[in-house]
């Protein structure tokens, strides 16, 4: 067992209501699947520390390239200035990219990514003149923190006080199994107003939305009748991107060619905060002139930092030389034994997999977010050495490509071990 202890910091942290977690272990190394505290206890990192470490924590390619570039080129401005990092970066993004992505812009976060995404679109129709500026998102959707993110994120306990800061978006419904054709018939009704900019989705899977899972077909479906209505799609990347669901990106399981494209997270390997928004030469195009008036306006300090490219351009080699895919399969394969064995289990419901993404809902008496059970569940997985993050009662496990069977099997028993206790 291990004991978490009580830190006097004036740390305020993410997502974290300290009154009731006042206990915060504090992490002093990492490697490959571990993490280890300053008291020594390690913890398996079953979620890939917020769906970010993708190979494993401290891969040494990466490690190594950001020890380089730290000597040679720390920081630099990227407005009218570049560097060979970052031009390789997004090189290596255009080649990795669905069919059609020609431009790259960075930022530093998934919100960052999302809001350029966002900009794009609405700057787009502007400088050719069409009146269109309206966005559509999906019900349950998570796009970030920031406001416009926010904005088409679902409503809910993460943004109610924020409320005034927040735009008006088209919402439409979820495409559950068998329920398909209602978020056709939304999204057709939507964009035959003609004032629709972009339609936003996380491909496949809503993460923080509750891991709720979606066929490619209702996603090739959603993007033809997009392209009818000549609205732009965003595919917003950032959490299914780098092989989480089982193929480089999520888009490539419905042949999906977006008109933007959203990757933050596992672009440096979950080692340094970088991310990306890709774009086709149409909107780069609506903004390239001489009138600076059609200018992209957006930036921030840090766009493209020498250090955060030197360890995307390290993961994206790793990706194009390594046998990234098969372990990605080999994950995948394993996940499905244990998720197999939970079916038909009355304890959990819906029992599901997307990749190397698994998620069970524990039969509770609330559900939602803030389900009772949720802390009870996240204290007692650290106790046993396992750091896994419920939502609410919705339990998910996507750990590190690097993860092996034995380190799987501790993550799987510490589920029915704690999940029994509850009884
Ligand atoms: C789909 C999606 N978009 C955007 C974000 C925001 O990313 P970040 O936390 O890096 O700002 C997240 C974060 O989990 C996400 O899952």
């Amino acid at each position: 067992m291990c004991s978490a202890r009580t830190i006097d910091s004036p740390v305020w942290h993410p997502f974290t209501q300290h009154a009731v977690m006042g206990e915060v272990p504090r992490i002093v190394r990492a490697e490959g699947a571990w993490l280890e505290g300053d008291d020594g206890c390690r913890y398996l990192d079953a979620i890939s520390s917020w769906w970010v470490t993708t190979h494993g924590h401290g891969h040494p390619r990466i490690k190594a390239a950001i020890r380089e570039q730290v000597d040679k080129l720390d920081q630099v401005i990227f407005a009218g200035l570049t560097h060979e990092p970052a031009e390789a970066v997004a090189r290596g993004l255009v080649r990795l990219a669905p069919a059609g992505i020609a431009h790259v812009f960075f930022s530093d976060s998934g919100s960052t990514a999302v809001e350029v995404g966002l900009k794009m679109a609405l700057g787009y129709w502007r400088n050719r003149g069409e009146s269109r500026t309206r966005i559509l998102a999906l019900e349950h959707a998570y796009h970030g923190d920031t406001a416009a993110t926010m904005s088409v994120g679902a409503r809910g306990v993460f943004n109610t006080a924020y409320e005034p800061l927040l735009f008006e978006v088209g919402r439409i419904p979820f495409p559950s199994a068998g329920e398909e054709q209602a978020t056709y018939e939304v999204l057709e009704a939507s964009c035959r107003g003609g004032d629709i900019a972009a339609l936003i989705v996380e491909p496949l899977i809503l993460g923080a939305g509750g891991m709720l899972m979606y066929a490619a077909a209702a996603l090739a479906e959603m993007a033809r009748i997009c392209r009818r209505h000549r609205v732009l799609l965003i595919a917003d990347e950032v959490m299914t991107g780098w092989g989480r669901t089982g193929t480089l990106f999520a888009c490539e399981q419905a042949g999906l060619a977006p008109d933007i494209m959203c990757v933050a997270k596992g672009l440096t390997g979950g080692s340094l905060p970088l991310a990306a928004t890709l774009a086709t030469p149409e909107i780069f195009d609506a903004h390239y002139s001489t009138d600076r008036t059609r200018t992209f306006f957006h930036s921030s300090s840090y766009t493209a930092n020498p250090i955060a490219c030197a360890a995307a351009r390290a993961n994206i080699e790793i990706w194009e030389t390594e046998p990234v895919r098969e372990r990605v399969e080999a994950l995948c394969e394993m996940q499905r034994g244990w998720i197999a064995k939970f079916q038909g289990d009355t304890r959990f419901q819906d029992v599901r997999q997307l990749g190397t993404i698994t998620a069970l809902d524990v039969v509770a008496r609330d559900a939602g977010y803030l389900a009772g059970v949720g802390p009870l569940l996240y204290d007692a997985f650290m106790a046993r050495g396992v750091l896994l993050r419920p939502l609410g009662n919705t339990i998910y496990v996507m750990p590190p490509y690097c993860i092996d069977a034995d380190q799987l099997a501790t993550i799987y028993n510490a589920i029915v071990d704690v999940v029994s206790g509850l009884d």
